[in-house]
């Protein structure tokens, strides 16, 4: 992958001003890592993005895809009012117990729910439910099952994230037979033709190299 040590220089800087890191936030990183979890949560400043849109659109009902360590869900749950809920979805139980732990330690036992499974069997659970934002950064290959859950489970106004949609730029390769590459391809194909969507992708650089976030507001039903 093309990486810019100047990138990640440039994202420390803004991070320690604008999402400086906290006790709690510290202490989930370093958990997750002596649990030995893979390092693939978002960035100081994505998970701050996280916090900024959940806020913007006052969300009180959002899920997640893709549990790891919980840094994004705790990032997600920081912007809920007193009755607000997070829902995450994560398939490894080992995942899911330091995620569990992670986010009580923070103090959001009560408004963070880990479900444990493959989000495609855990999902239709929340048929009867409405998210107002929705974070997809489960496995990349189901993005598009994915994203029309994420249609059932949302209302005109609701906004849907998902992670890693550039990766690099590998995204651009029409013949790759990478599954994270097909189904975010699979996933770009809805995103531009599902009349209930305006979407846009901003491609990212930073600490954790070149990618981008797709963002989508749904707009009818
Ligand atoms: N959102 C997290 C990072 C998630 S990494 C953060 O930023 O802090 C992706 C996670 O998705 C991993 O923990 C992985 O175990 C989980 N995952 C992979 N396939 C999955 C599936 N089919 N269903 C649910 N979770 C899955
Ligand atoms: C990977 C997954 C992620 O969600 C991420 O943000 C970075 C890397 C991965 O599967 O390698
Ligand atoms: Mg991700």
């Amino acid at each position: 992958m093309t990486f810019d040590r100047t990138w990640a220089e440039v994202d420390h800087y803004f991070a320690r001003l604008l999402a400086p890191t906290d006790p709690i936030l510290e202490e989930t990183l370093a958990a997750s890592a002596a649990a030995g979890l893979p390092v693939q949560q978002v960035s100081a400043l994505q998970g701050q993005l996280l916090t900024v849109i959940a806020t913007m659109i006052n969300a009180r009902n959002i899920l997640e895809l893709g549990t790891l360590g919980g840094y994004s869900a705790i990032h997600l749950a920081r912007a809920l009012p007193a009755n607000g809920r997070v829902i995450t979805l994560e398939s490894s139980p080992r995942h899911a117990a330091v995620a569990v732990d992670n986010i009580a330690k923070a103090g959001f036992a009560d408004r963070v729910e880990v479900i444990v499974g493959e989000a495609l069997d855990t999902l239709p659970k929340l048929a009867d439910r409405s998210f107002d934002l929705v974070f997809l950064d489960a496995d990349k290959a189901n993005n598009e099952d994915y994203l029309r859950w994420a249609l059932k489970l949302t209302h005109p106004g609701s906004v849907i994230v998902a992670d890693n949609v550039v990766r690099g730029g590998d995204v651009l390769d029409a013949g790759s037979i990478d599954p994270s590459v097909v189904g975010t391809r699979r996933f770009a194909d809805v995103l531009g033709a599902q009349r209930r969507l305006a979407a846009t992708v901003i491609q990212t650089v930073g600490a954790k190299g070149y990618d981008g976030f797709a963002l989508a507001v749904v707009l009818g039903p």
